[in-house]
C-alpha cells in the first residue's frame, strides 16, 4: 500500500527522514476526516512514532515548546499542561494523571525517505 512518491491523494508529506536529528520531535497539521488536526513524530535511531497531538487527561496539546515533546533526558513525551509522562515506542502513560490510558497513534511512515502521514486512516 506504498506510494512510490511521498505525496499522493492518500499520503501528505511532511519532512525527509534524513532532516530528522535521533529524539528530535515535529509537530505537524494535517488533514484528519476534513478536520485540520495536530499531530507529531518523534525519530527513535530508524523509526519513526507519530501520535495526535492531545493528552488523554484534559485533551491539552502536549508541546512545552515549538516542536519539543520530550522531557529533558530524552527518555519520554511529556505533557506541558501536568506533567504526564507517556513512553516514545507505545504512547503510554507511566506517570500522572492519565496512568491506565495512552497517546493516540497516527499512521505516518517512511516511504523512499520521505515521512508520510497516511490521510486514509
Ligand atoms: S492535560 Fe496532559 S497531563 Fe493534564
Amino acid at each position: 500500500m506504498s506510494s512510490k512518491k511521498g505525496t499522493d491523494n492518500n499520503h501528505q508529506f511532511l519532512c525527509r527522514f534524513d532532516t530528522l536529528e535521533n529524539l528530535e520531535t515535529r509537530s505537524f497539521d494535517v488533514n484528519i476526516k476534513r478536520k485540520i488536526t495536530s499531530i507529531f513524530i518523534i525519530r527513535k535511531d530508524d523509526k519513526i512514532f507519530a501520535y495526535y497531538n492531545s493528552c488523554p487527561h484534559a485533551k491539552a496539546s502536549l508541546e512545552w515548546n515549538d516542536d519539543e515533546f520530550l522531557d529533558e533526558t530524552k527518555e519520554h513525551i511529556i505533557c506541558a499542561m501536568h506533567g504526564a509522562t507517556f513512553s516514545i515506542d507505545l504512547g503510554e502513560c507511566l506517570g500522572g494523571p492519565c496512568k491506565g490510558k495512552g497517546l493516540e497513534t497516527v499512521d505516518v511512515r517512511v516511504v523512499d525517505e520521505d515521512v508520510v502521514f497516511n490521510s486514509k486512516q
